[in-house]
């Protein structure tokens, strides 16, 4: 057995026995495998690095309680590299090479797959990466899509225990750019304002809509949803953020408690209409707010300390369904 305090786990990285590779070159993907390599070596010209020709994914591995393991709705994350793909003029993966590929890598390194009850999990990181000989703005002669993991713990430090937020002056991406992509370059330009807000002792920023400054976008590494004060689910609707595989859940999963679940706008001088807000992902899970900086207000959902009765039922059941307790809708739980 492997040596880890699996309750200790942040989101660190851990290196793991095994990832998967595979190159695409003359218009075709190679058959991949499995390496214990952990370092790619790639041209001096090769886009990912000078263009942010590059996307990826998040989603997890969770033990269940009999023992088996399964993943979460990774069609989605399917779906979603091969739409970053195709922004950024990549060659799609098929999806039964990716979801082949997945369980290849939680199957080698079965022994990082957190026990149950320890509420970790093992977390894979597909990407994609434009490679080889280039020096102009063109997309690359060459691809390689690979899949690392590790186990991890709580994204944002307090898990389940309400952190605080602050409105970014920056934006993250452009009202017809790449925000709705995984890609690389949102994330560059999220860390100076990410840096600023850890600063400042909060988890993270809480972006606004580029275009007009008043509604809320996202969150750095996460989506934005809130409880209204009459029990509606509501999550922004923009073309500039990431279209969350949790987010979409958890508004099916409102519709299950009976509550409305919205995808629509989130005027940030409006908080007061919610009674709870969280944060929501795959790292994340869900990640309860306590209370949003903007400017020099600050303003408290249900209490900084301890989480909304909404959100605490919306937590069970996500949970309950990714760790295989619940039985989910179709499609959802996949096992490897
Ligand atoms: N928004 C951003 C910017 C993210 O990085 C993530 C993480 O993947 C999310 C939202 C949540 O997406 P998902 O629920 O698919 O993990
Ligand atoms: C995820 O939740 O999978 C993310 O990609 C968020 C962050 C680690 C970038």
């Amino acid at each position: 057995m492997v040596n880890i305090k699996w309750d200790e786990l942040g989101f660190d990285y851990i290196k793991t026995p095994y990832r998967y590779i595979s190159y695409w070159k003359d218009g075709k993907w190679d058959e991949g495998r499995l390496t214990e390599d952990n370092t790619i070596t790639i041209n001096e010209g090769s886009t990912c690095l000078h263009y942010g020709q590059e996307c990826f994914e998040g989603l997890k591995a969770y033990r269940r309680k009999d023992g088996k393991i399964n993943l979460f709705r990774p069609d989605r994350n399917s779906q979603r590299l091969n739409k970053s793909a195709e922004r950024l003029l990549m060659p799609e993966v098929p999806e039964e090479k990716f979801i082949e590929a997945l369980k290849q890598v939680v199957n080698a390194n079965e022994e990082y797959v957190p026990p149950y009850g320890t509420g970790a999990t093992l977390y894979l990181r597909p990407y994609l990466i434009g490679v080889g000989p280039n020096i102009g703005v063109h997309p690359a002669p060459e691809y390689i899509f690979s899949i690392f993991c590790m186990p991890v713990g709580p994204y944002f430090k307090g898990g389940m225990t309400p952190t605080n937020f602050i409105v970014s002056e920056y934006d993250r991406a452009a009202p017809r750019g790449t925000g709705a992509a995984k890609v690389g370059g949102n994330y560059a330009s999220s860390l100076l304002p990410g840096h600023e807000a850890h600063e400042r002792k909060f988890s993270d920023c809480i972006y606004l809509d580029p275009e007009t400054h008043t509604k809320i976008e996202e969150v750095g590494s996460a989506n934005f949803f809130g409880i209204t004060k009459d029990n509606q689910f509501i999550t922004p609707k923009s073309p500039s953020i990431l279209p969350s595989i949790t987010k979409y859940s958890l508004l099916e999963l409102a519709k299950e408690f009976g509550m409305e679940a919205i995808e629509g706008d989130v005027f940030i001088d409006h908080l007061d209409d919610f009674a709870e807000a969280g944060a929501c992902g795959t790292a994340a899970v869900i990640s309860p707010i306590g209370g949003i900086q903007n400017g020099d207000k600050f303003h408290v959902f249900y209490s900084e300390t301890e989480t909304g009765p909404v959100t605490q039922k919306l937590y069970d059941r996500l949970t309950g369904i990714q760790f295989g307790d619940e039985q989910g809708p179709a499609g959802w739980q996949v096992e490897v």
